[in-house]
């Protein structure tokens, strides 16, 4: 059994004195819900007050983005070296890094190689646009996606390596994918796995939905066999609804 992981990320929105109160308030709700792991990605001037707020907690805190470089003339970037003992995990090639930062494929997957290199668990995010859905086209889109990561890693960092399937029409659009098209999505993500490392990394990788998840949708969403936890963006900037859907992956858990 895989462990779901509901993972908050906060974009370029809060303070560092808001970050760390919505940190204390999700760590306080989520505390007794261990079968759920949980992290925040706050942005990158408020991660070290935040770690500093949840050290001790079950609640662990990420980066939103990184160089791949250790350092050097990048201005404005942010290195592996620099998360270091900070962070424990980091969000990778998030659409809005690929679409309004221009990222391609092999960016993101020298990213990916870093972050396995630096000790990071990455959170690597893949999606089809709406034009490229509608043709037909969204296992081609992920398909090339995932390859250009699976070339740069082996099959121990695949097993341990977090996925998210987030089609861009349903970021912060309200419209989130169906029950099935999430499962479908993942599911193809884990098949790719398996094709390329087989059955132990890809039973063992986690694969998560993201694009509009909420406390109304979320519950038909996370019982699917394949969707192993969520991404959130506008639900996580919530406490109380963030918490909440920690408790309904929980509860969707099957019992054992
Ligand atoms: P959203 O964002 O939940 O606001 O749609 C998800 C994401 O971008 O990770």
């Amino acid at each position: 059994m895989r462990t779901p992981l509901v993972a908050g990320n906060w974009k370029m929105n809060t303070t560092i004195s808001g970050a760390v109160a919505l940190a204390g308030e999700v760590a306080a709700g989520v505390e007794h819900m261990a079968a759920v792991d949980v992290a925040v990605y706050p942005p990158f001037v408020a991660l070290q007050s935040v770690a500093r707020a949840l050290h001790g907690t079950r609640t662990s805190v990420g980066a939103q983005n990184m160089h791949f470089e250790e350092s050097g003339a990048f201005t404005g970037e942010v290195s592996p070296n620099m998360l270091d003992g900070v962070v424990a995990s980091v969000i990778l090639g998030h659409s809005e890094r690929r679409h309004i930062f221009g990222e391609p494929d092999e960016l993101v997957a020298r990213k990916v190689r870093s972050a396995f290199d630096h000790g990071l668990t990455p959170v690597f995010c893949v999606g089809e646009q709406l034009a490229e859905r509608e043709s037909g086209r969204t296992e081609e889109v992920v398909g090339r996606q995932v390859g250009f990561v699976v070339d740069q890693i082996s099959p121990a960092e695949a097993a341990r390596m977090i996925i998210a399937y987030e089609p861009v029409w349903a970021i912060g659009t309200g419209v989130n994918a169906t029950p099935d098209q999430a499962e479908d999505a993942c599911a193809f993500i884990r098949d790719l796995i398996d094709g390329s490392f087989g059955q132990e990394a890809a039973g063992r990788a986690r694969v998560l939905y993201g694009g509009s998840v909420n406390t109304g949708n979320w519950d038909d969403i996370t019982r699917r066999e394949n969707v192993d936890g969520a991404l959130v963006g506008g639900a996580s900037l919530d406490a109380p609804d963030f918490v909440r859907l920690v408790e309904i992956t929980r509860d969707a858990l099957p019992a054992d």
